[in-house]
């Protein structure tokens, strides 16, 4: 055998991101919007809400023992304080349905999508939002907590910060190109456009003009992410305090960063930024959920793209399926719990090469075991093929491929070799 008897191995997906029609959440509105950045909106995704028995089903047979999903806010909450037991029962019903198949269920209470209403009401910059996060997750422990083990409270804590690193950058490049720029671009016309798209966003969600919705999928303030910080600890105590047996964590994304010569102190800021600042909130948590997909080399000016000659994901990120281990020997320096990896995948057309990637990153992660770090599990990013978020169905990270016209699931080799290194 590869990993310990109980070690979790399986695969990741969210909500919004399978479910199909998820009607009252912020993303379903923003892809309804004519100035969508969304390649194409959701609609009805790869209907998990329906088929998700087969999927799991599927799952199980190829020998995984871990099914990580989240359960949607907008569905258990549609609207302020209306809470709906029946979606509650659909949640228990996937529970069980893993349960059945030999499979542990673990439950993600906010992957990136919210209620429409929480986004109108100032969304992740607004302080009500924590105790808005913990009620929800209190009322969905009180019905379904009974059932379970394992609970992260929100997915990647720490992505609306790197968005904001990644916006500041984009930004500074713009206006330094802005002056050179020989070619006809109507900058005034894209300005104007830009302007309208920001004026519809807030009639969509009710905002006063020039305010804009503050999702999870937008850069944050440095309160923002205390925001966020809070939110997770209030729900983690209220939810341990409705079911102590819960072992609760939080996810968070985290880079291999490597520093080129002179980006040594450039990479402790950034490791700071993405792990070390969240280490005071995560000490009452159980685990600690994290999620790689690629290195970062950072010089000292920052992040520098991918080498050249490297070799590419369809996502744009260096395929280095060796970063996982890197970070997770770092996490355990700074983070003495356990670890789970809750989400690892590349986004490849070529299953072989999702096959490579998995191989060496479980041969990191059986090494980082074999050092004595207390890595508990590996679950895939992603069971199906789904809603790529922006880039919709563009891109394809999963072990089981869908048909979008009929639905048909056709597992991929990916799926069988994953099962078979327990
Ligand atoms: C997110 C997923 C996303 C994946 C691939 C992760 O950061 O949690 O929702 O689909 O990356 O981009």
């Amino acid at each position: 055998m590869r990993f310990p008897e109980n070690f979790m191995l399986g695969a990741t997906t969210a909500a919004h991101q399978v479910e199909g029609n998820n009607i009252h959440s912020d993303c379903w509105a923003q892809e309804q919007m004519k100035h969508s950045s969304y390649l194409e909106p959701s609609l009805d995704a790869i209907d998990h809400y329906h088929r998700y028995e087969e999927d799991i089903r599927l799952l199980a047979q190829a020998g995984l023992n871990t099914y990580r999903f989240s359960i949607e806010w907008a569905r258990i909450e549609p609207e302020e304080g209306r809470f709906d037991e029946g979606e509650a029962e659909h949640y228990r019903r996937m529970i069980r349905c893993c349960r059945e198949n030999g499979v542990e269920p673990m439950v993600c209470m906010h992957h990136f999508s919210s209620p429409k209403w929480l986004i109108s009401k100032g969304g992740w910059e607004a302080e009500e939002t924590v105790e808005y996060f913990r009620r929800y997750c209190a009322w969905v422990m009180e019905r379904l907590g009974g059932e379970l083990t394992y609970v992260c409270t929100i997915n990647e804590a720490n992505m609306r910060l790197q968005m904001s690193h990644v916006m500041a950058k984009y930004m500074r490049q713009a206006q330094a190109a802005s002056g050179s720029l020989q070619v006809g671009v109507n900058l005034e016309a894209m300005m104007a456009q830009m302007e309208e798209a920001n004026r519809e966003a807030a009639q969509v969600f009710g905002l006063p003009e020039g305010q804009q919705p503050q999702t999870f999928q937008t850069p944050c303030t440095p309160e923002g992410d205390q925001i966020i910080i809070r939110a997770h600890e209030a729900a983690r105590d209220a939810m341990k305090a409705v079911c102590p047996h819960l072992k609760v964590g939080i996810t968070l994304s985290l880079h291999d960063f490597q520093a080129l010569p002179g980006g040594e102190a450039e990479l402790e800021k950034r490791w700071a930024d993405e792990f070390t600042h969240y280490l005071p909130a995560l000490e009452g948590d159980d685990f600690v959920g994290v999620q790689n997909y690629t290195r970062q080399l950072v010089g000292p000016e920052g992040s520098v793209s991918v080498p050249a000659g490297a070799d590419v994901t369809s996502m744009g990120h260096e395929f280095y399926p060796e970063a996982l281990a890197h970070v997770i020997r770092r996490v355990a320096k700074d983070y003495h719990g356990d670890i789970i990896v809750t989400e690892n995948g590349v986004a490849a057309e070529d299953d072989v090469q999702r096959v490579r990637f998995i191989r060496r990153a479980l041969d990191g992660v059986e090494d980082c075991i074999a050092e004595g770090i207390p890595v508990r599990g590996y679950l895939h990013w992603t069971l199906l093929d789904n809603f790529e978020w922006q880039k919709a169905y563009s891109v394809k990270f999963g072990l089981i491929a869908v048909d979008r016209a009929t639905q048909k699931r056709t597992s991929k080799l990916s799926l069988a070799y994953l099962g078979s290194q327990r």
